[in-house]
């Protein structure tokens, strides 16, 4: 089966999240938990943007042994020169340069031409070999950029020295079909493509950074970009637990699988939340707190009788104890039956029947059902129902 290489930017595009801002000893707690991850490559941030960034990635790359650290720099020397000072201590390090290629970037933001963004990277990436034997150059806004054009820049940046060259969708602009084609045609254009790795990294401005991180691994991407919980600019990046997971989900059908140590997704996800302050939303994949929760009657009883029925993975595998059944106005008596028993009481049907009458009462007026307001119902009967047998209640 294709290994897919998980390139982690947490700390780096993550950390561009509005709002987030991490020090050097969160990014350390982070990326010693990405290490434990088994993330493949860790972005620890972009060393010339301030003093704090370039100290950060410095202490990342001194405490986490077990990853290739990786710098950002823009086309530049000074850029550079900013990442081998960070990255100095490093075990195995790697300097990450972009430049933009699209026709609005080229035009808007850098007043260049073609050729003369094929000479500013050219020259960037011979520097930047001179200094490390792990290059990735990113075609900033590829999703944008003309065909032939990114082909062109590949072909020149495999011949200046690249290792990886990465395609992004950095608006995330393009649909599932058109940026797994960008990945085919590049590999069956750049007659060096397969002697290098192809990377994907997607932004979520439209929801698909998932879909288009997938398609672009169908299309021949070697690696994915992305970050814990999606956290990044705008929308946020592709989330990398749901690559693993529909990888690891689907494998029949994607041929492929990262080595990512996937029970140290609930813990990771949950220290970032906790360290960037950007909150999961409950209906998050893979990470949501409803992830494994279920509330209607019907899918409750499916899963008491078989997991399977409403669950496509499990909870252990991404470190979680067990499934949820929450109680609510959707629940079914068989779950709030176990519910009772895993409370510790031992009831009749027909006290079952009264309590959950009493049950679907208070559900309809409160939205969460918690154990005390059920140890309530129950108890209230006990004192009329005197035959109730509580267990250890
Ligand atoms: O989205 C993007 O294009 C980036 C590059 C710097 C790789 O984050
Ligand atoms: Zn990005």
């Amino acid at each position: 089966m294709r290994k897919i290489y998980i390139f982690d930017t947490t700390l780096r595009d993550g950390e561009q999240s509005p709002g987030v801002n991490l020090n050097v000893h969160e990014k350390v707690e982070i990326g010693l938990q990405l290490e434990k991850l088994g993330i493949d490559r860790i972005e620890a941030g972009f060393p010339a943007a301030s003093a704090g960034d370039l100290e950060s990635v410095a202490a990342v790359a001194q405490a986490v042994r077990n990853a290739t650290i990786v710098a950002l720099a823009r086309s530049n020397e000074k850029d550079i020169d900013a990442a081998r000072e960070a990255l100095k201590q490093s075990q195995d390090a790697c300097l990450h340069i972009f430049l933009a290629t699209s026709p609005i970037h080229r035009q808007h933001k850098l007043r260049m031409s073609k050729e003369q963004v094929l000479e500013t990277a050219e020259a960037a990436i011979k520097y930047g070999r001179r200094y490390f034997d792990k290059l990735e150059f990113s075609l900033e806004d590829a999703g944008r950029t003309e065909l032939d054009f990114i082909c062109q820049v590949t072909d020149m940046a495999i011949r200046a020295g690249a290792t990886v060259v990465n395609l992004p969708d950095t608006v995330g602009y393009l649909s599932p079909f058109e940026y797994g084609n960008i990945f085919k045609t590049v590999k069956e254009t750049v007659p060096d493509a397969y002697k290098i790795q192809l990377s994907a990294h997607c932004h979520d401005d439209l929801g698909m950074a998932t879909v288009n991180a997938l398609a672009a691994i169908m299309g021949g991407a070697d690696q994915v970009e992305g970050t814990i919980n999606g956290i990044g600019e705008r929308a946020g990046n592709t989330a990398l637990e749901e690559v693993a997971l529909a990888l690891e989900t689907r494998s029949e059908f994607f041929g492929a699988k990262t080595s990512l140590v996937l029970n140290e997704i609930a813990r990771t996800s949950r220290l970032v939340s906790k360290l960037t302050g950007m909150v999961v939303p409950g209906n998050k994949a893979i990470v949501g707190a409803n992830a494994f929760a279920h509330e209607s009657g019907i899918h409750q009883d499916g899963m008491l009788k078989e997991k399977t029925t409403y669950e496509i993975m499990t909870p252990e595998t991404i470190g979680l104890k067990e499934s949820k059944l929450v109680l609510g106005k959707h629940s079914g008596r068989h779950a709030f039956r176990e519910k009772l028993i895993d409370l510790g009481y031992s009831l009749s049907d027909e006290q079952v029947n009264a309590a959950f009458k009493k049950f679907k009462d208070l559900a309809d007026k409160k939205k969460d059902v918690v154990d005390e307001d059920l140890r309530v119902i129950v108890e209230e009967k006990l004192i009329t129902t005197p035959e109730v047998y509580v267990l250890d209640a």
